[in-house]
């Protein structure tokens, strides 16, 4: 891995990737490539024009028509020079919008460095390399750094941006992407992940055209609805071959992730934080940090760019504590009990979850103030007496004396109006004092722009914690932001990103006290699925949806860009509480191996034979955990182009695999001898699966035979049939 600076080109490579840019004759950064590996040795100044179409309407230089920056491909743009797409930055200063960044300076650095108060990726000294180039605005002196790092073993390039305020009077920064890139092909289509409550990260795909397309959230969250990610894929690539670029913000709160084609079929690609709301005041010397966009180049398809994100979140985001630990199998009380619970049911229901090996039992939603349904006492962090009158130091001790370890649900960011916090701080709910305030779920957002606010929170958790020898916290958030507003800020601008700062602290201060707590981030199910909430909690509750046909969608869509092993997926009852569908104990497990595993539903309604199934399910798991941990995981069918799925794991050394195989419904009169194309299998290794064995060219040439399938005519020797059929095999090399 190596940054070559050659005359003003800096080129970024790792033998896998090379993104190479250079100083603009004007001197602003102008964009050459990003791609697949360039020899290293050359001047790819060329680019330039090879790219730039034609002279357009307005020309820099008088005597070089040429040189526009309407079509000349641009790093970080500004508006008001010549070009109008829209620009990475826009900031005004006295009544002044026009900027002009120019070079400065660059420096060169080993590793990457950490960016104060945010989530980022983050790399050793001989794991990455990082350009700083320091731009300044011709007419206020104002800075611009630009950040690029580029990893020694996966092709990712990691950027964000800083303005600091050098000039000598008050600066307003309005829009400030942390990635912006003029991409020369638009023949492309743009995938990405939407969706709402309960139907969260579906895939969809939709062709580039000239305009601008957009996906965002200005919801004060990442969303349910959109994923603060985006991929342009070549119109030839498919799951496993192709090109396709991947782009995602490390950020948790309102977002942009846009596309803009312009009239030459060029497409600029910007994500940062959403202007919608923002505007960030820089008193002289004060400076403004863009959270880390990353982007991602594969050569082979969705699946190798897929792959890149897991590998780049595994290695350099999820914290080194919980990168290789194993994640406990859980059971969660949330859909058995609601708030319906007392001691005696919860030691009751532990104790029969450790029968069946279950390692870590989480206490949900319900177990503090008063609360007896959603309408009360969020931030009243202590233990409900009526429920659990020896308190919740006693439930903890017994949980663990049963063996098992404990966990607890919070919501720290929310106020209920019938709690004591809101009686003594009605103030500290966001909102314009004394106006109509909008509720969700009944309940208030915290102001954490405020510190005082963030540290009582942290101090209720922290007794809590203690006192518990907690093991776990989910860190639920079931509301979006209205009314942004706090009392406490000069600028309401800046409300937003200063809230989710305020989120991250506590997080951070958690984190770096309790190390040992693992947690899992949750937004009613899966509203805030984000890179930026990895780097505190390696694995997130993907959906409140636990029917598992719907889980395989979800759970696709998850893998384009998260690393299975982040993905809270649980088995639940039946009929499901989100769609009323009931499928087999067997589906609903060989769908939640794929996944942190767990299960939310009342041990003690199991039939005898269902327990010993949920024993077998729960030793099969543990034995997959080291696979869903480490191997890499490929999408094989998808859900949204038909009635099968599948996906499988491959270990590094390719000497173990297991394969998920689905049918949500059945077909009249199918045929009998399916089998399923395999990938990534050692050619010349044998691999026992069941009773047989094969070749791996076979399995990924001819592919692995499918149980025989009912239809009609052999009903004596069919091994599956009907609605919700599923298998998981387990391949292991024999050689
Ligand atoms: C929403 C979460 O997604 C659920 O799993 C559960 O924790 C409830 N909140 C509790 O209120």
């Amino acid at each position: 891995m190596s940054i070559l600076v050659n005359q003003q080109q800096f080129h970024l490579t790792n033998g896998r990737i090379s993104y190479v840019f250079h100083v603009l004759k004007n001197g602003q950064l102008g964009h050459l490539y990003f791609g697949k590996a360039l020899r290293p040795d050359r001047d790819y100044t060329h680019f330039e024009k090879d790219h730039n179409p034609t002279p357009a309407s307005c020309h820099t230089y008088e005597d070089d028509p040429a040189f526009s920056l309407e079509t000349i491909r641009q790093e970080y743009p500004v508006y008001g020079k010549g070009d109008f797409r829209e620009p990475a930055i826009l900031m005004s200063q006295e009544q002044k919008s026009v900027a002009n960044f120019v070079y400065k300076s660059h420096d060169i650095l080993e590793g990457k460095p950490a960016l104060s108060g945010l989530p980022a990726t983050y790399a050793a000294s001989s794991e990455a390399e990082t350009v700083l180039i320091v731009l300044e605005d011709v007419y206020s002196g104002v800075e611009l750094h630009l950040s690029y790092t580029i990893f020694a073993n996966e092709a990712v390039i990691a950027r964000n941006a800083r303005v600091v305020n050098k000039s000598t009077t008050a600066l307003s920064v309005e829009r400030m992407m942390s990635l912006s890139i003029d991409l020369p092909e638009a023949e492309m289509d743009l995938l990405h992940l939407s969706g709402t409550w309960s139907r969260e990260r579906h895939v969809k795909t939709r062709a580039l055209e000239q305009g601008i397309q957009s996906i965002s959230s200005i919801r004060g969250a990442s969303s349910h609805h959109h994923n603060p990610f985006l991929a342009l894929k070549a119109k030839d690539a498919t799951e496993h071959t192709g090109e396709v670029f991947g782009f995602q913000f490390v950020y948790s709160g309102n977002f942009l992730a846009q596309t803009e084609v312009d009239h030459y079929g060029v497409a600029r690609v910007q994500l940062g934080i959403h202007p919608i709301g923002f505007e960030w005041n820089l008193a002289p010397g004060e400076a403004f940090q863009s959270p880390e966009a990353v982007m991602v180049y594969s050569g082979e398809g969705l699946n190798g760019m897929s792959q890149t994100f897991h590998q780049l979140y595994r290695n350099h985001l999820i914290s080194e504590q919980w990168k290789t630990a194993e994640r406990p199998v859980l059971i969660n009380n949330w859909e058995a009990t609601y708030f319906d619970f007392n001691e005696e049911k919860l030691i009751h229901f532990a104790k029969e979850a450790k029968d069946l090996g279950v390692e870590l039992f989480v206490l949900d939603d319900g177990w503090f103030g008063k609360r007896n349904d959603d309408r009360t006492s969020l931030g009243d962090w202590f233990v409900d007496r009526e429920k659990l009158p020896e308190g919740i130091a006693s439930l903890a001790s017994k949980v663990k004396q049963a063996g098992l370890k404990f966990g607890l649900w919070f919501e720290p960011e929310m106020i209920s109006v019938d709690s004591d916090l809101y009686s003594e701080h009605p103030e500290w709910a966001v909102g314009v004092p004394e106006e109509h305030y909008t509720l969700g779920r009944n309940q208030r957002v915290l102001d954490y722009t405020n510190p005082i606010v963030v540290d009582t929170i942290f101090e209720r958790m922290r007794a809590i914690i203690q006192a518990t020898d907690l093991d776990y916290i989910k860190w639920d958030m079931n509301r979006n932001i209205t009314e942004a507003y706090s009392a406490g800020l000069d600028h309401q601008g800046e409300f937003f990103h200063r809230y989710i700062l305020g989120v991250y602290d506590l997080y951070e201060r958690l984190t770096s006290e309790f190390p040992n707590v693992l947690f899992e981030s949750c937004a009613g199910g899966g509203g805030r699925f984000d890179p930026a909430l990895l780097y505190y909690a390696p694995q997130a509750w993907a959906s409140d949806d636990t029917d598992a046909v719907e889980r395989l969608k979800i759970q696709y869509g998850t893998s384009m860009a998260y690393p299975i092993y982040s993905i809270g997926s649980h088995v639940s009852a039946v009929p499901n509480h989100q769609t009323l569908r009931s499928t087999p104990l067997s589906l609903r497990a060989d769908v939640a191996y794929f996944g942190t595993f767990g299960y939310e539903l009342d041990p003690s309604r199991l039939s005898s034979e269902e327990q010993e199934i949920v024993k077998e399910q729960i030793r099969r798991y543990k034995s997959f955990r080291p696979l869903v941990r480490d191997g890499s995981f490929i999408r094989l069918q998808s859900p949204f182009e038909g009635n099968e799925t599948a996906w499988m794991i491959v270990s590094s050394d390719q000497k173990e695999a297991i394969v998920g195989w689905y049918k949500a419904s059945s077909t009249p009169n199918p045929r009998t001898n399916q089998v399923l194309k395999l990938k990534g299998l050692h050619h010349d290794s044998a691999y026992q699966v069941e009773s047989s064995t094969y070749y791996g060219d076979e399995l990924m040439q001819n592919g692995l035979p499918l149980p025989i399938e009912f239809n009609g005519a052999n009903q004596a020797f069919a091994e599956r049939g009907g609605d919700f059929q599923s298998k998981v095999f387990y391949l292991k090399a024999l050689y």
